[in-house]
């Protein structure tokens, strides 16, 4: 059975920075308190007209690139976001016309929210093992700044735009070693969008949060989407090289990196650069250190991701 191989990664964030003092001159907050309970001190927000797309495509391109791919050769393409440009087409069919690729592939949006691109590499690793698909193409991009209530200060502190993306090769070895997804649609409440198609609303609709319910089941579920991933691949805290956390927040990270007996420089952090970019960020997180040479081949990586629905999950990679 093949596995699914990493061969190339890319990111792209767009070039507007927000810091924390932009913020503070639009909600009542300070630098030092968002760096205190988020670890977040700047994040990157898309110009007007600026798509979810558009982010991909880059970062699309420079995964392609460092991959020695072609476009031509996909032979399918993934797209998690919960931005996506339209309602339809999917951004992957937007994102497929705009790499030129007319071989015909499959090409469809996968979302989880934060969980995303998560779920997308599980979708992606059970192509190419049953044989469906040789060469793909995951993405997770997000356009978070046009859900964002910037009237409130608990919120609009947290969310950065970016895409990351990712090519998987079919090979003899992982590759992609596990995914363990998991979904629980009775915690919807507690982080949601509070409009959308099926449910009508008058004007725009953005994130709600009850950020210290979040934060409380994001750690324990964490932890426990840890020791059933460990269990199940037979695996010890030890054998862990890198743990690639989705970055929602420094705390959550640093809790998840305790439970794994993992130091912070075995840990790659993001946010305080990134902000939270949902589904883009555990890519763009790779991909910073995959290029900056700290991850090597043949280390062994543990992604983890958490977010509304709830939905959580990790990916076991062998790069
Ligand atoms: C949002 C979050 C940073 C808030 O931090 P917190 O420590 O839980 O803060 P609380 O919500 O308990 O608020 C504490 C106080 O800070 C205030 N506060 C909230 N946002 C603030 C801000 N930006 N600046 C200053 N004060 C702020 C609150 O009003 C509250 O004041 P009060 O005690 O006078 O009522 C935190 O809950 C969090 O990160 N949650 C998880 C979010 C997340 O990861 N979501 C995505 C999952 S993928």
């Amino acid at each position: 059975m093949p596995h699914a191989r990493v061969l190339g990664t890319g990111g792209h964030l767009p070039a507007r920075i927000t810091t924390n003092a932009d913020l503070e001159k639009i909600v009542d907050t300070t630098d030092a308190w968002i760096v205190e309970r988020t670890g977040i001190r700047q994040r990157h927000h898309v110009a007007e007209g600026e798509l979810t797309s558009d982010l991909a495509l880059k970062a699309a391109e420079r995964a392609l690139e460092s991959a020695g791919i072609e476009a031509a050769e996909l032979d399918l393409i993934i797209v998690a976001t919960t931005t996506p440009d339209r309602v339809f087409p999917s951004t992957a069919c937007i994102l497929q016309a705009k790499l030129g690729v007319a071989n015909g592939c499959p090409a469809f949006d996968v979302q989880a929210v934060c969980s995303g691109f998560v779920y997308a590499l599980g979708v992606a690793d059970s192509f190419i093992r049953t044989g469906q698909a040789r060469t793909v193409l995951v993405v997770g991009a997000e356009t978070l700044s046009r859900i964002t209530d910037w009237t409130d200060r608990s919120n609009c502190i947290l969310w950065g735009d970016g895409a990351g993306a990712m090519v998987l090769g079919a090979a003899d070895a992982p590759g992609i070693m596990a995914t363990h997804l998991h979904a629980d649609g009775r915690y919807q409440d507690l982080l949601y969008v509070d409009g959308g198609v099926s449910l009508r609303k008058e004007g725009a609709c953005y994130m709600r949060m009850s950020g210290n319910a979040v934060f409380k089941m994001a750690v324990n579920t964490l932890d426990a989407i840890v020791d059933e991933t460990l269990a199940a691949n037979g695996l010890a805290k030890e054998d862990i090289d890198w743990l690639v956390p989705h970055q929602a927040n420094i705390r959550i990270i640093q809790a998840t990196a305790k439970k794994l007996g993992l130091g912070m420089d075995r840990v790659v952090v993001t946010i305080d650069r990134h902000g939270n970019t949902s589904a883009a960020s555990i890519p763009l997180a790779f991909d910073t250190a995959v290029r900056d040479g700290r991850i090597q081949r043949g280390e062994l990586v543990l992604m983890e991701a958490f977010g509304g629905g709830f939905t959580w999950g990790s990916v076991l990679l062998r790069y």
